[in-house]
C-alpha cells in the first residue's frame, strides 16, 4: 500500500501546470464509444478513474490506443458486449455514463448498480427517470440497471434536483434519440459545457449547456472528431488552496480563471491576493489568513470537491469558520484525521464549526476520499513535521503527478511503500 510522507514547514512557491478535467475526461470517454469512427482526445488526465474507464471501455470491445501521456484515441466500432463487469464500476461510480452512451447508441447498456461511497449515499433515481423519460424501459436484475429501447424519443424531462451525472447521462442518450428533449434543472458545470461541446463537435445538436435549461435534438448518429479537454478547476483549486496554506506564491498555469471564481473570491476573502491572467492564476499569501463561512453549491457555488481543501486552510486561520456541506450528506470524515493534527473542528450535521489554531502538528492519517486526501496533503505540507497519509489511493483517483508537482513548488513529499523508506526519507530530512 502506497502512503505519502511529508515534512511540513516550506512555503509551495513556483508555477505549476494543470492537467485535463478528470470529471469531464470520464464522461467523453463515455460519450467517445457512441460512434464507431474514431475518436482523439486531447489533455486525458493520466489519474487512476480514466485508466479504469478506459479498462471498462476495453472491456466490452472498445478499441483504445494511448497516443501520449495525455492523449488517447478510442473507436467503438469493435464494440461486442452491452454489459459492464461489476469490477468496474466498483472501483469508478463514473462507469453510469456507460448508462447513458450505450442506451443512445445501442438503445441497451447493463450496468452493475453503483453501491454507496465514502461521502455518502449517492442516488442515480434521477438518471434512471430520464432513461425513462425517453422511452426506455429501466430494470434492476441481479443488482445491476438494464435499460432497453426499440426507439429512443425526444421528452421534456424536468430534474428534481441539480445533477451533474444525471444531465449528462440524459444528455448523451438524447443526442441519438428522435425528436427533441429538453432538461430543465440542468446543471451547470464547466464539464456539462464540455460533454455538450464534446458531443457536438462528434455531429450532436445540444444547446443551452452551461444554463439550467439544455436543448437537445437528436441526431441519427454521431462521427469521428479531435477534441482538448477543459483543465481541472478542482486540482487548480487544491494547489490554490495549498498554496494560500503553506503562506505561499504559486502560478497555477493552463486553468480557465473564470472556472475558478468562487474559489478565488474565498481566497481573497481570507487575505489571500489572486492575480488573473489569461490562462492562469497566481495565488500570495503573504499576509495572516482569516476566518471566512462557506456553503457548498451548484455551479456556479463554490465546489463540494472543493470542500476539505477550504476546511484545513480555515483550520488555520484567525477566527471561527463555518463550513457548510449542502450537496452530500456524509463529506465530513476527514475531519477527525485533522483533529489529530491539532485543528479544532466541530461537526454538527452538515456544519463544520472550525476554531482556527496557529498551527497543526504532523501526524500519521489516513485518506477517506479523494478530496479529503487532497486536503490531508495540504494540512501536512503546512504543519509542523512529519506526517504520514494512508490510503493515497484515493488521491490518485484523482491527481496526476501530485508529489512531483508539489516537491516542483519546493514541497518536501514522497510517495513509499515500507516504513524502512519512511524512515529513510525521515532520516534525509532530519
Ligand atoms: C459529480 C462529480 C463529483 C461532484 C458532484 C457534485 C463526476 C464524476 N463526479 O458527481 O465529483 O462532487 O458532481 O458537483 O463528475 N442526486 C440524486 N439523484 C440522482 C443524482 C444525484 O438525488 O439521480 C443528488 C446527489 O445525492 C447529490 C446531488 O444530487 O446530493 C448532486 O449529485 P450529482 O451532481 O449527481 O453528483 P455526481 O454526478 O454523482
Amino acid at each position: 500500500m502506497e502512503q505519502y510522507v511529508i515534512k511540513g514547514g516550506n512555503p509551495l512557491v513556483g508555477e505549476v501546470e494543470i492537467a485535463g478535467a478528470k470529471n469531464a475526461a470520464l464522461a467523453i470517454l463515455a460519450a467517445s464509444i457512441m460512434t464507431d469512427e474514431t475518436i482523439l482526445i486531447e489533455n486525458m488526465p493520466n489519474v487512476r478513474d480514466t485508466n479504469v474507464l478506459l479498462e471498462a471501455i476495453q472491456e466490452i470491445g472498445a478499441t483504445v490506443e494511448r497516443v501520449s501521456k495525455s492523449c488517447v484515441k478510442v473507436n467503438g466500432s469493435t464494440i461486442q458486449a452491452l454489459s459492464v463487469d461489476y469490477e468496474f464500476i466498483k472501483k469508478i461510480r463514473a462507469s453510469y455514463y456507460l448508462l447513458g452512451a450505450l442506451l443512445g447508441k445501442y438503445k441497451h447498456a447493463e450496468v452493475p448498480l453503483p453501491g454507496g461511497c465514502n461521502i455518502g449515499s449517492r442516488p442515480i433515481d434521477q438518471h434512471l427517470k430520464g432513461f425513462r423519460a425517453l422511452g426506455a424501459s429501466v430494470e434492476i436484475r441481479h443488482g445491476a440497471i438494464v435499460t432497453q429501447a426499440d426507439e429512443l424519443k425526444g421528452s421534456h424531462i424536468f430534474l428534481d434536483v441539480v445533477s451533474v451525472g444525471a444531465t449528462i447521462n440524459i444528455m448523451m442518450a438524447a443526442s441519438l434519440a428522435n425528436g427533441r428533449t429538453i432538461i430543465e434543472n440542468a446543471a451547470r458545470e464547466p464539464h456539462v459545457v464540455d460533454v455538450a461541446n464534446f458531443l457536438n463537435s462528434m455531429g450532436a445538436n445540444i444547446k443551452g449547456a452551461g444554463t439550467d435549461v439544455i436543448r437537445i435534438k437528436g441526431v441519427e448518429k454521431l462521427h469521428k472528431t479531435e477534441y482538448s479537454i477543459i483543465p481541472d478547476q478542482i486540482e487548480a483549486g487544491t494547489f490554490m488552496f495549498a498554496a494560500a496554506a503553506t503562506r505561499g506564491d504559486v502560478l497555477v498555469r493552463n486553468v480557465i480563471p473564470k472556472h475558478l471564481e468562487a474559489t478565488t473570491a474565498k481566497l481573497e476573502e481570507i487575505g489571500c491576493e489572486v492575480e488573473e491572467f489569461d490562462d492562469a492564476v497566481r495565488v500570495m499569501a503573504n499576509r495572516s489568513l482569516r476566518r471566512t463561512h462557506v456553503k457548498t453549491l451548484p455551479y456556479p457555488g463554490y465546489p463540494t470537491d472543493m470542500q476539505p481543501q477550504i476546511a484545513v486552510t480555515l483550520a488555520m486561520a484567525q477566527g471561527t469558520s463555518i463550513v457548510t456541506e449542502s450537496i452530500f450528506e456524509n463529506r465530513f470524515k476527514y475531519v477527525d484525521e485533522l483533529s489529530r493534527m491539532g485543528a479544532n473542528i466541530k461537526v454538527q450535521g452538515n456544519t463544520a464549526i472550525i476554531d482556527g489554531v496557529s498551527s497543526l502538528a504532523g501526524a500519521r492519517v489516513c485518506a477517506s476520499d479523494l478530496r479529503a486526501g487532497a486536503a490531508l496533503v495540504i494540512a501536512g505540507l503546512a504543519a509542523e513535521g512529519i506526517t504520514i497519509i494512508d490510503d493515497i489511493v484515493y488521491i490518485q483517483r484523482g491527481y496526476e503527478d501530485f508529489e512531483v508537482k508539489l516537491r516542483s513548488l519546493g514541497a518536501e513529499i514522497e510517495k513509499v511503500s515500507s516504513e524502512k523508506e519512511i524512515q529513510k526519507f525521515r532520516l534525509r530530512v532530519s
